[in-house]
C-alpha cells in the first residue's frame, strides 16, 4: 500500500462517516507561547475540544504535520521519528467512547478499509488510578475504564488481548501543562511472525506495535494541577502513518517504507555503506535521515524557520548539525543535506505544497548551515577528544559550542559515549552570561505544551486583533501578522515593516487601540468561506485552513480578522493597552512587545 492511499482511505472513511476533511495546520503552533512546534493532530484544536465552535463541525478528521522533540533520543530505531504524519480524528462534544472505538475497529478490520487480521490486533484500557477514594478532581481518583473494556469485548477482542494500564501508558494529555486530557484506548498491531502472534498481549513486547490511540477527552488540567470536567466530552484520535504503513507492507522497520527508503538508499549511495550492514551503520543512517527531514519539514513551513541559536531555529541547527556528525561518521566525504532534502522533496512535494514554494530557500540554508559547521566539526571534535577526562567542566562545554558550534545537547551525547559527564548547569550559567540562546535550551521548551486558555491570554489575544488593525491604519497596508507569542503577562507579535517605528507612530497605535478599548465594541464571530471572507477584506492566513469554512473575529469596522479564537466579549473588558518594545526581528519584520494594564 502506497502513504497515498493510505492517507486518502483514512479521510475518506471518516468522511463517510459525516466528518469534515480539514488540512494540515502549520508545524508552528500560532499563539502558544509554551511550545515550539506542533506535536500532535490534536494541538491546533485545543480551542474547540475547550468549546469553541469549529467552522468544520463537531466531526473533523485531518492528516496533521507534527514533530516531537522529546523522541529525538529514541530515534535510531524502528518506530520513533521526530517528524511524523498522524492521522487523526475528532468529535467536539459530538460522539464518544462507543462510536470512536466502533469506528476505529470497522476501519482497521473491514476488507473495504485496510482489512487487517483481527487476530493480530490487541488493544489498551485505562485500568484506573491506585485510590478510587480521591475524587478525580485532584488528579487521582479517575475510574477503570470499563465502559471501553466493554465495548472492545462485544467487539469481539478476547480478555487476554485487552489489557488494563495505569495513567503512564493509558492517559493522555495534557499537551502542555494545563489543557484538554483524558483516559485512552490504543490499538496494537502484531508485526512478528503471523504464524506465531502470541494469546496474550503485552506491552513489553516491542513486536505488539502501537499504531491508534482514541482519547476520551473529558477532564482539563487546570493551572493549579487539577482535573475538572470539561464543558463537553470529546474524542481525539490518533495514528501514526508511517507505524501503519509499515504494518499494512507487512515491513518489520518504518525506514523500509517509501516515506524513508529514497533517503536511506541516498546514504548509502554517498557513504558506500549497506544500511543492515552492522547496528552502529543502520543507526546512523536512520538519524541522518529522521534529522534532515525533520529539518527539512520545519525550514519548508511558510513560518519561514531558518537556523538559528533560538526557538525553532535552534531545533533546526542541533537537527542538522547532528545529522551532519552522524554523517562523517559513516564517512561522507562532501555536502551531502542537499542531496538528501531533494529525496525528500520527492516523497512529500505533492502532499505538501509549501515545500514547492518554500524549496529553494530551504536547500539554500541547509547548504550554507552545513559548510559553516563542517569547517569547524573536525577541530571541534580534535578539541573534544582534549577535553576528554573525568568530567567537562560548563566553561569548556561553552567554548565547545561558541567557538565549534556544538549545540549542547551533541557535546553532552559525545561525552555519554565515552563515559565523561558535562556539567549542563554550569554552561547554562556561562550562555546566560553571554545572552544567548538562554531560554530555548535551558527553560524545558523542548517539552510540549499548550498556551493555557486563561482569561488574561485570551485578553491579550483579542488586543493582538486590535493592534494588527491600528498599525495598519499607521503604518500601512503593507502590514500583515507575520507570528506571534501569547502569555498570561504580555503579547509578543512580529509583522512586516522595513523600518523602525517612531516614537509618534508608536503613540498613535496605542492611542488608536485604546480608543477602540474604550468605546466598548462587541467581538463577533461569524463564519463564512474563504472567498467572503477575502472579499469583506479580512486579515488573516487565506490557504483555505479550514477547507471551506473560516471563522473571522470583527470588532465593528476596526478589525476583520480570521481566526480560531477564543477572544473576549467586549472590548471594553481589555484594560488599557501599552508598547513596551519595539524592535527588529530579521530582515523586512519588526516586533513588538504589549502589556494590558487592568
Ligand atoms: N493526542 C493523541 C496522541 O497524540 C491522540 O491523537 O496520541
Amino acid at each position: 500500500m502506497k502513504a497515498s492511499e493510505l492517507r486518502q482511505k483514512y479521510l475518506d472513511f471518516f468522511k463517510s462517516k459525516g466528518h469534515t476533511i480539514i488540512p494540515s495546520d502549520s508545524l508552528i503552533p500560532q499563539n502558544d507561547p509554551t511550545t515550539l512546534f506542533t506535536t500532535a493532530g490534536m494541538h491546533p484544536l485545543v480551542p474547540y475540544l475547550m468549546g469553541e465552535d469549529h467552522p468544520g463541525g463537531k466531526r473533523v478528521a485531518n492528516v496533521q504535520k507534527c514533530i516531537r522533540t522529546t523522541d529525538i533520543d529514541e530515534v535510531g530505531d524502528t518506530t520513533h521519528h521526530t517528524f511524523f504524519e498522524m492521522l487523526g480524528n475528532w468529535s467536539f462534544g459530538d460522539y464518544f467512547k462507543k462510536e470512536a472505538i466502533e469506528m476505529s475497529w470497522e476501519f482497521l478490520t473491514s476488507p473495504e478499509w485496510l482489512g487487517l487480521d483481527k487476530d493480530r490486533l490487541a488493544v489498551s484500557v485505562f485500568e484506573g488510578d491506585a485510590d478510587p477514594e480521591s475524587s478525580a478532581d485532584d488528579g487521582a481518583g479517575a475510574p477503570f475504564d470499563e465502559e471501553a473494556y466493554e465495548i472492545w469485548r462485544k467487539l469481539g477482542i478476547p480478555e487476554k488481548r485487552i489489557a488494563k494500564l495505569p495513567r503512564k501508558q493509558n492517559w493522555w494529555g495534557p499537551a502542555g501543562e494545563t489543557g484538554p486530557c483524558g483516559p485512552d484506548t490504543e490499538m496494537f498491531y502484531w508485526v512478528g511472525d503471523p504464524d506465531k502472534v502470541p494469546e496474550s498481549f503485552n506491552d513489553d513486547n516491542d513486536q505488539w506495535v502501537e499504531i491508534w490511540n482514541d482519547v476520551f477527552m473529558e477532564y482539563e488540567k487546570t493551572k493549579d494541577g487539577k482535573f475538572i470536567p470539561l464543558k463537553q466530552k470529546n474524542v481525539d484520535t490518533g495514528m501514526g502513518l508511517e507505524r501503519m504503513l509499515t504494518a499494512m507492507n507487512g515491513l518489520d522497520d518504518n525506514y523500509k517504507t517509501e516515506l524513508f527508503w529514497p533517503i536511506i538508499e541516498k546514504i548509502e549511495g554517498l557513504s558506500g555503506k549497506k544500511y543492515g550492514g552492522s547496528e552502529e551503520i543502520t543507526k546512523a543512517m536512520r538519524i541522518v535521515a529522521d534529522h534532515i527531514k525533520a529539518a527539512v519539514m520545519i525550514m519548508g513551513d511558510d513560518k519561514g524557520i531558518t537556523p538559528s541559536n533560538t526557538d525553532q531555529g535552534y531545533i533546526v541547527r542541533r537537527l542538522a548539525r547532528r545529522a551532519i556528525r552522524y554523517g562523517k561518521q559513516l564517512g561522507v566525504e562532501n555536502n551531502f543535506t542537499k542531496d538528501l532534502a531533494q529525496e525528500i522533496f520527492g516523497i512529500y512535494g505533492d502532499v505538501y505544497s509549501e515545500l514547492d514554494r518554500n524549496g529553494g530557500r530551504v536547500l539554500e540554508e541547509l547548504e550554507k548551515e552545513e559548510s559553516k559547521f563542517k569547517d569547524t566539526l573536525e577541530k571541534g571534535l580534535r578539541q573534544f577528544e582534549k577535553l576528554k577526562k573525568d568530567n567537562i567542566d560548563g566553561k569548556e562545554a561553552f567554548n565547545l559550542y561558541q567557538t565549534y558550534g556544538f549545540p549542547l545537547e551533541m557535546t553532552v551525547e559525545l561525552a555519554k559515549e565515552s563515559g565523561v559527564k558535562v556539567d549542563e548547569e554550569e554552561f547554562k550559567k556561562e550562555l546566560e552570561k553571554h545572552q544567548e540562546l538562554s531560554r530555548t535550551a535551558s527553560a524545558g521548551k523542548f517539552k510540549g505544551g499548550l498556551a493555557d486558555s486563561g482569561e488574561e491570554t485570551k485578553k491579550l489575544h483579542t488586543a493582538a486583533h486590535l493592534m494588527l488593525a491600528a498599525l495598519r491604519k499607521i503604518l500601512g497596508d503593507h502590514v500583515h501578522q507575520k507570528g506571534s507569542n501569547i502569555t498570561a503577562e504580555r503579547l509578543r507579535f512580529d509583522f512586516s515593516h522595513p523600518e523602525k517605528m517612531t516614537d509618534e507612530q508608536k503613540e498613535k497605535v496605542e492611542k488608536l487601540v485604546n480608543e477602540i478599548i474604550n468605546s466598548k465594541l462587541p467581538v463577533i464571530c461569524e463564519e463564512m468561506n474563504v472567498d467572503e471572507a477575502r472579499e469583506m477584506g479580512a486579515e488573516g492566513v487565506f490557504d483555505s485552513k479550514y477547507g471551506d469554512k473560516v471563522k473571522v473575529y470583527l470588532m465593528g469596522e476596526f478589525s476583520k480578522e480570521i481566526c480560531g479564537g477564543p477572544h473576549v466579549k467586549n472590548t471594553g473588558e481589555l484594560g488599557r493597552f501599552k508598547i513596551i518594545k519595539e524592535e527588529s526581528s530579521g530582515a523586512g519584520v519588526r516586533r513588538i512587545k504589549a502589556v494590558l494594564d487592568n
